[in-house]
């Protein structure tokens, strides 16, 4: 442990050097070389030699990236050299008349090509000075754009110090942020099951993230970002885009490794059709490619007419929409016990794929667009996002066309269907419905939650069926004979199976209280959970309002994690799990109850030398206290900054013990100790 100002330094430097290194290696090049936990003991070690030295605290530091109040509204900032658009071209022979006007104003010169994907995202731009990103700015009109730094900060594939000697000493790259699909689905399928309005595609998704006044907010999105081009430079840089990009890779910029240098238009071409058979594998969208002329003289002397440079093209994809008939609409029952309605389509073609069923999103939905069975309807494909129904054809109408209702009944289990006021969704009432009690247990086996690899949807519902399990803590009962007897399923597999619901027991807790499948508990509110309690017991007895206290944690999850632990089935299979082995505690973090300021309110007032407000509070919950915002009775201590104005009078009136913030340092020091440093 690091005891001196000066080891502590330097530790601290060389803990944030190998976070930027595995954040490079993860977040950017796909291929991490340690695990989570291990990640995570290294963010640990760095947090909490800053807490206990802030005058260390660097903007650039890993730790750094969620930092930063709400704003009420983002600055203009202008462009020093403003970001272009492209043209677009929808077929070869345009792509080739590009080609021709370009070889009619450079006669003679061989034009080598950069073929890009086109990202159908965000194009931000980024400033870095001395290795640090100071700006980040979002496109707007092109000459001016919005200042959302403190939301591009939390994009983890941005780095917010660049490696490398080679860095010009300023300079601006330029890319597009992107929603990666599948957290995409990931997330509407969580507001689908909280009854909010699902997202219409990652795109707005992507935008809406960058967009928020609340870096906090941004912080909880899996933003990503591709660059694609320097803007400008101060200083030396290379003089073609290929190498532009892979000395900007070399900083430690996310490029797009599908990107290619090619020689001919035909090649370009390929590059084109080949890309054209991948589209649907992409994690993110993308409505076509770009193919650029590689040499920036050539760029140069090509030009730029309005906003559209002529060295550049999109050569966009076919069009993602078809129109089809809806031959009936079907309802799927989620693990919550949500009706979703979807789209039984007529089989139909949408750029390639043949789509057959389509999502419907719930009931409003279908109302509000009155789309009605019978109706021919135009269905839209995005990359790899569920097909969607936009809406019907109403000219086509006939007449013979039936509206939709929602069935009164559930039809997986004909119990009563609900929906609770001021949500979208409808609900089954039965716990134990048999749709439910699968996808509940799909949700227990998945990757995130106990990662229980070989339970399908199809052993899933054969388990089911014949009786062997009826909720997931019976999966810890199944013996490799069983398993071995079920269709689809050889001796090998069902030894693989066995291994790993053994295996699943060693889960961390966050990842048991994940597969719980608590309603609006996702993957990271469970880390937090687990990270907070240590313990299962101690969450199935916290109350609602403890819960509320805990940062990023609102009411709804409160009352629903409460609700979840109050029901007697819940508690028995929960009981059930401990029995069987499952982990209930982690070890290494202190129970909340434990914690030395634990139930003790404490109001932060005016500013503070060292410490950010937000930095302040973290630390008052880390060691179980709640920052309070306004000075009452109930109100244990009050942390005086500079220019402290009314709360400090009514302290004073009510006679709370005031401190300053070197005490209050001093204090936050001492209560660490008592807890060994495993504090969270
Ligand atoms: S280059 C040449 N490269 O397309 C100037 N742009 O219509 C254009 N885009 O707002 C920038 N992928 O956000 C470039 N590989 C790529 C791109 C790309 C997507 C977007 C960009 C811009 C829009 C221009």
């Amino acid at each position: 442990m690091a005891s001196t100002p000066g080891e502590a330094s330097e530790r601290i430097e060389r803990l944030r050097g190998l976070i930027r290194r595995h954040d490079h290696l993860y977040y950017v090049l796909d291929s991490p070389e340690i695990t989570d936990a291990d990640y995570d003991g290294l963010m640990r070690e760095l947090r909490r030699l800053e807490e206990l030295h802030p005058a260390l605290v660097t903007p650039d530091s890993p730790t750094q990236r969620v930092a930063g109040e709400p704003s009420e509204r983002f600055q203009t900032v202008r462009h020093p050299v403003p970001l272009l658009s492209l043209g677009n071209v929808f077929d070869a022979a345009e792509l080739e008349a590009w080609e021709r006007r370009m070889m009619n104003l450079i006669p003679g010169e061989e034009i080598d090509y950069y073929c890009e994907l086109k990202y159908d995202g965000l194009a931000v731009a980024l400033t870095y000075e001395d290795g640090v990103l100071v700006r980040g700015a979002t496109r707007g009109t092109g000459t001016e754009g919005e200042d959302v730094t403190a939301n591009l900060r939390t994009v983890r594939s941005i780095p917010l110090r660049v490696t490398g000697p080679d860095a010009p000493r300023r300079f601006e790259v330029r890319g597009e942020i992107l929603f990666p699909i599948d957290r995409f689905e990931q997330l509407n399928r969580e507001r689908e099951e909280r009854g909010e309005r699902t997202y219409a595609n990652p795109r707005n998704t992507a935008a809406g993230s960058v967009r928020q006044l609340d870096p906090q907010i941004t912080a909880s999105r899996p933003l990503d970002m591709y660059v694609y081009s320097l803007g400008w430079a101060e200083g030396d840089a290379p003089d073609t885009q290929s190498e532009t990009l892979a000395w900007l890779g070399r900083l430690g910029f996310k490029i797009n490794p599908d990107n290619r240098p090619v020689a001919t238009l035909a090649d370009a071409r390929r590059f084109y059709e080949d890309s054209l058979d991948r589209r649907d594998s992409l994690n993110y969208g993308c409505d076509g490619v770009v193919i650029k002329v590689d040499s920036f003289r050539l760029q140069r002397l090509l030009g730029v007419v309005g906003r559209e440079p002529r060295w550049a093209i999109a050569y966009k994809y076919p069009a993602e929409q078809a129109t089809t008939r809806l031959n009936d609409i079907g309802i799927n029952v989620g693990r919550t016990g949500a009706l979703n309605p979807y789209a039984v389509l007529e089989p139909v073609q949408v750029s390639g794929v043949t789509v057959k069923l389509a999502t419907l999103h719930n009931e409003d939905y279908v109302r509000e667009r009155d789309i009605r069975i019978g109706d021919l309807v135009q269905v839209q494909r995005a990359g790899e996002v569920i097909p969607q129904v936009l809406g019907p054809v109403r000219e086509a109408r006939t007449g013979a066309e039936r509206e939709f209702a929602m069935p009164e009944a559930c039809p997986e289990c004909g119990q009563t269907v609900l929906r609770p006021e001021g949500e979208a969704i409808h609900r089954c009432v039965n716990p134990a419905c048999p749709a439910q009690s699968a996808e509940l247990i799909k949700h227990y086996v998945s990757r995130p939650a106990m990662d229980i690899d070989g339970v399908g949807e199809s052993i899933v519902a054969q388990l089911l069926s014949a009786g062997l399990i009826r909720d997931f803590a019976d999966l810890y009962g199944l013996t490799e004979q069983q398993l071995a007897d079920l269709d689809r399923m050889g001796e090998k597999s069902a030894r693989n199976v066995v291994t790993a619901i053994e295996r699943s027991r060693e889960r961390p807790l966050g990842n048991v209280i994940f597969a719980l499948g608590i309603r609006h508990v996702g993957a990271e509110t469970a880390r937090l959970l687990a990270e907070r309690y240590g313990d299962m017991e101690l969450l199935a007895a916290a109350s609602q309002e403890e819960l509320t206290d805990i940062h990023t944690i609102g009411p709804v999850v409160a009352e629903s994690v409460f609700t979840w632990f109050r029901d007697e089935e819940n508690l028995r299979l929960v009981e059930r799990l401990r029995e069987a082995g499952v982990r209930m505690r982690e070890e290494g973090t202190v129970p909340i109850g434990d914690l030395p300021w634990a139930g003790m309110e404490i109001v932060l007032t005016g500013r503070l030398q060292e410490l950010s407000r937000t930095q302040a509070e973290e630390l008052v919950r880390s060691l179980g206290g709640k920052p309070g915002r306004s000075v009452t009775k109930r109100t244990a201590l009050v942390v005086a900054g500079a220019e402290a104005g009314s709360k400090l009078d009514r302290a004073q009136r009510l006679e709370t013990p005031i401190i300053d913030e070197d005490e209050f340092m001093r204090r936050v020091n001492e209560a660490r100790q008592q807890t060994g440093g495993a504090a969270v």
